[in-house]
């Protein structure tokens, strides 16, 4: 086989003359009339047209030039001349090899889609299924190389940091982080199960017990719950730990992470990041992880709507945490529809809310809508929000919970239907200060906002541990020691400071309802761990695929994954999941009890 001597992205007007060998995909070709036939040679690096010309060739290399289609893997041997009429959209767009030899390495059958054709790409299932096509699609190559940078800055920064990388087990014990486990069944103890880890907590703590000090992890982590647009069964995290560390130092060496890849990969700089309590985050934006490079805040007008005689209003102000909040679209009057205000209506339904009331401020003052019961409220009103002539107001009525929910939902959609939202801008933040736990009316029981290895707030302590766990209120004022980093409204990491003293991660199981036998059953081996010297410990975990969907610009998570699943699990090329043979679950001690769809 011919030996290259280049890839497809380097020749350059330098190299004129010189007899190169360049090796390929057939991205196009073009035959033009007489002896001469062009060929678009793609590899990973670029393209490069090679020409078969029949002033310099024989005419059976012509001839076998010309039946060259898309997808062909080639060799071709030859000399590198100047392009008649260069093409700068092509770094290689000035010069051409002349093919002097052409070794044919394999032939392509009716390729599925052609992979150059960025305009006629076919569906994402059909890229899916042939995903090794799909991948030679310079944009895919683009983000694989974007994503094996984003990895190895992160490898780089934390090595120079002092962490170590240490792998951990991919068959486990579950460790609760909010999904389903994935189960794999133990062959020599019949009965038992494996977990595939939702990520790897336990052991990232218990390595700062073992004196690790420093730790991070490329690693693979295992949920099974429904994928969304930035959300797989199957996702990386870059996991990190740290001893003998407070929440602001933690804090300081990520943002230094972040920052250094936005650097790396992206040549943007980061400013010193804005640090936004769960509550002001919620009141403001109405979502704990806000997106801040639009306005439309939300404003609360308890107040001013305790004063009007509007049932939807006096009716949520009678329930207990009940609320009225408004916010101000500018411009809205012009062109917010009365359909498309009807359709939020509708759409805040899906978040508990009865629907959207809504009314314009204009040069003659509120009109439409239920200005009839604003009226009363209207100077105060357009002070509170700053309405100017020509805005729309929209308002939430009900408990804090639902009413700022459906708000900060509606606030994302008003921005994206209005265009409102400033792409070129990074926004990122911290939010900390998350309450510890959230009591779950359906099963009658708290549940952890971040994990239950999560410490509170230092100045929480003591009262954490004395807390009556019937008393809700108290337990759900306890504020955690947790974070999370967000940008332009997505959540990039997550992490805390962990309890490290065994009396109190026994009593924040015992608030999750957990006794003790279940506690030592399920974490004894953690409370052991913490009995045998445990450091004050913290960390977070960044998800990496949606590191490199903001690096990348893209919306959807499976772009990024060489071989990622479809929203209901399958791997469309490999076919996965799929049946098992009888003899191989006998193996496993399982009898199905599945009979078909
Ligand atoms: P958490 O569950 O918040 O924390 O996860 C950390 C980060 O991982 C990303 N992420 C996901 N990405 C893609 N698909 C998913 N299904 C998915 N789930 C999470 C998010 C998230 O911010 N052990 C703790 C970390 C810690 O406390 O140190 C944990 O896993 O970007």
């Amino acid at each position: 086989m011919l030996r290259r001597t280049h890839d497809c992205g380097t020749l350059r007007e330098g190299n004129l003359g010189e007899t190169v060998v360049l090796a390929g995909w057939v991205d196009a070709f073009r035959s033009h009339g007489q002896g001469l036939v062009f060929v678009d040679l793609r590899d990973r690096a670029g393209v490069t047209q090679v020409v078969f010309d029949a002033e310099d060739a024989t005419p059976e290399l012509v001839e076998a030039g010309a039946k060259l289609r898309n997808e062909d893997v080639v060799a071709i041997k030859g000399a590198v001349r100047q392009r008649g009429k260069s093409n700068p959209k092509l770094p290689t767009g000035s010069i051409e090899v002349v093919v002097a030899t052409l070794e044919v390495l394999a032939k392509t059958d009716n390729p599925p889609f052609i992979p150059g054709d960025a305009d006629n790409l076919p569906a994402e299932e059909t890229r899916l299924r042939y995903r090794y096509v799909d991948l030679r699609r310079p944009e895919m190559q683009r983000i694989l190389r974007t994503r094996h940078r984003a990895a190895r800055v992160a490898r780089d920064y934390f090595d120079g940091e002092g962490f170590l990388e240490i792998e951990t087990p991919i068959l486990t014990r579950s460790t609760p982080e909010g999904a389903r486990d994935y189960l794999v069944p133990s062959r020599v103890q019949p009965g038992a199960w494996y977990a595939l880890p939702q990520s790897p907590q336990i052991f990232k703590q218990i390595l700062m017990v073992a004196g690790c000090d420093k730790y991070m992890q490329i690693c693979r982590c295992f949920r099974d719950e429904d994928p969304r647009a930035d959300r797989q069964a199957e996702f990386t995290q870059i996991d990190c730990e740290m001893s003998f560390v407070d929440r602001d130092e933690v804090m300081g060496v990520m943002e230094g992470f972040v920052r250094t890849l936005w650097k790396e990969v992206l040549g943007v700089e980061v400013g010193p990041m804005d640090r936004v309590t769960y509550r002001e985050a919620l009141d403001r934006f109405g979502i704990d992880r806000p997106d801040r490079r639009f306005g439309l805040e939300l404003v609360d007008i308890s107040d001013l709507a305790a004063k009007t005689d509007f049932r939807v209003f006096t009716e949520a102000l009678a329930k207990p945490s009940g609320v009225v909040k408004a916010i101000r679209v500018p411009g809205g009057a012009d062109k917010l529809t009365r359909k498309k205000t009807d359709a939020y209506s509708e759409f805040v339904k899906d978040f508990g809310a009865g629907g959207v009331p809504v009314t314009k401020f204009t040069a003659n003052g509120i009109e439409t809508g239920i200005a009839r019961f604003v009226e009363p409220i209207a100077d105060e009103l357009a002070e509170r929000l700053g309405l100017s002539a020509g805005d729309t107001v929209l308002f939430a009525a009900d408990t804090y919970r639902v009413a700022t929910r459906a708000l900060g939902e509606l606030r994302l959609r008003v921005a994206n239907d209005l265009d409102l939202i400033d792409e070129s801008k990074w926004d990122f933040l911290w939010v900390y200060d998350f309450p510890m736990f959230e009591w779950i009316e359906e099963s009658g029981r708290f549940h952890a906002l971040h994990h239950p290895f999560t410490a509170p707030a230092e100045s929480e302590a003591e009262t954490l541990l004395g807390v009556d766990p019937t008393d809700i209120a108290a337990v759900e004022a306890i504020v955690s020691d947790g974070y999370d980093i967000v940008v332009n409204g997505s959540e990039i990491g997550g992490g805390s400071i962990r309890i490290h003293r065994p009396d109190m991660q026994r009593k924040v199981f015992e608030l999750l309802g957990m006794n003790e036998r279940e506690a030592k059953e399920r974490f004894g081996f953690l409370l052991e761990a913490l009995g045998c010297g445990a450091p004050p410990h913290g960390g977070i975990a960044f998800g990496l695929d949606r590191l490199v969907m903001h690096l990348c610009g893209t919306d959807n998570i499976r772009d990024v994954i060489a071989f990622p699943k479809t929203l209901n699990g399958a791997d469309l090329m490999m076919q996965a999941p799929a049946g098992v043979s009888p003899e191989q679950l006998e193996e496993l001690h399982i009898k199905s009890t599945w009979t078909g769809a």
